[in-house]
C-alpha cells in the first residue's frame, strides 16, 4: 500500500506550521527518477550535499560545488510536483558573509526552482539566516553533526553530549530566532533532541536524533541499501537494492559470456513482422 499522497507542494510556512503536528516526512534525492518515487509522499525532498559522497564517490562533502548542486537540483525539480524542494548550500558558498550567502542562495533557487535552501551552523550562522530570510530566501538550518565541519568537529561523532548540550540548545534557539523555518538535528542524543524540540517554535527534523522530532530525514541511498560503503547507526535499511543490483550485474555478465543473452526474444528478424489487419 502506498503512503498517503499529498496534493500540492507545501511551502516553507506550511512546513513551519506542522510544528507539533503530524510528523514531517523527508528524504534526500539527486535524480529525476528517485524524486518521482517520493513526489507527494515526502513533504519535502532535499538535494543534500551528501550527493558528493553518495553519487560522486567523494570522501566527504567538502568538495561539492555549486555546479554539482545546481545540476542535481534541476534533475530533482523535474521529478517533483507535490513535494517541496530544498537544496543544500555547499561548503564555501555561504560562510564568508551574508552577502555571499545571498548571492549563492539566490542562484541555487533561481536555477533549480528550489523553495528553500539549507545551510549548516548554529549561532555563528544566525546573522546570515536572518539576512536571507528577510530577503525572500527561506532557510532550513542544520545543527548537531554538520558534515561540512568534520575537520573542526574531529570526525562524524555524536554532538551535544555532556556540557556541549547547553551550546546546542543555544544554537537551536539562535537559528529559530533568526528566522529559520525548520532545523535539522543530526546525530544528537535523544533526550537533547527531545528538549530542543520542546524548546523552539520551529519544526525539528531528526536524523540520528529522536522519534519525537517534528519530522525525520534519511539519505535515500542509505535507506534503500544502495550506498553500502558504511552504515551509520541511525540508518534503517528499508531495502537492499545494492545487493539486488550486484546480483543482476553478475548474472548479466555470466549470460553474456555464455552467449545466452541476448535470447531469441531480444533480437530482430530480417523482415518486420506483418501488421495485423484492424
Ligand atoms: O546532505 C544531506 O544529505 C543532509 C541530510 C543528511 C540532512 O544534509
Amino acid at each position: 500500500m502506498s503512503a498517503t499522497a499529498l496534493k500540492t507542494a507545501p511551502m516553507p510556512q506550511d512546513i513551519k506550521a506542522r510544528k507539533g503536528g503530524t510528523p514531517i516526512v523527508s528524504l534526500t534525492a539527486y535524480t529525476t527518477p528517485m524524486a518521482q518515487l517520493m513526489d507527494g509522499v515526502c513533504d519535502f525532498v532535499l538535494v543534500g550535499d551528501s550527493v558528493g559522497m553518495v553519487l560522486h564517490g567523494l570522501s566527504s562533502t567538502l568538495d561539492v560545488t555549486m555546479e554539482m548542486m545546481i545540476l542535481h537540483g534541476q534533475a530533482v525539480r523535474r521529478g517533483l510536483n507535490s513535494s517541496m524542494l530544498v537544496i543544500d548550500m555547499p561548503f564555501g558558498s555561504y560562510e564568508e558573509s551574508p552577502e555571499q550567502a545571498f548571492r549563492n542562495a539566490a542562484r541555487l533557487m533561481s536555477e533549480t526552482g528550489a523553495g528553500a535552501v539549507k545551510l549548516e551552523g548554529g549561532s555563528t550562522m544566525a546573522q546570515t539566516i536572518e539576512f536571507l530570510s528577510k530577503r525572500g530566501i527561506p532557510v532550513m538550518a542544520h545543527i548537531g553533526l554538520t558534515p561540512q565541519s568534520i575537520h573542526t568537529l574531529g570526525g562524524y561523532k555524536v554532538q551535544g553530549r555532556g556540557p556541549a548540550a547547553d551550546q546546542m540548545m543555544v544554537d537551536a534557539k539562535a537559528v529559530a530566532a533568526a528566522g529559520a523555518f525548520a532545523v535539522v538535528l543530526e546525530k544528537v542524543p535523544e533526550t537533547l533532541a527531545d528538549r530542543i524540540t520542546q524548546a523552539i517554535d520551529i519544526p525539528t527534523i531528526g536524523i540520528g536524533a529522536s522519534a519525537s522530532c517534528d519530522g525525520q530525514i534519511l539519505v535515500v541511498d542509505d535507506m534503500l541499501g544502495l550506498f553500502t560503503a558504511f552504515k551509520a547507526k541511525f540508518v534503517k535499511r528499508y531495502s537492499h537494492l545494492g545487493d539486488d543490483a550486484k546480483s543482476a550485474i553478475d548474472t548479466y555478465a555470466r549470460e553474456v559470456q555464455a552467449r545466452t543473452f541476448p535470447a531469441p526474444e531480444h533480437v530482430f528478424a530480417d523482415e518486420a513482422p506483418k501488421q495485423k489487419a484492424p
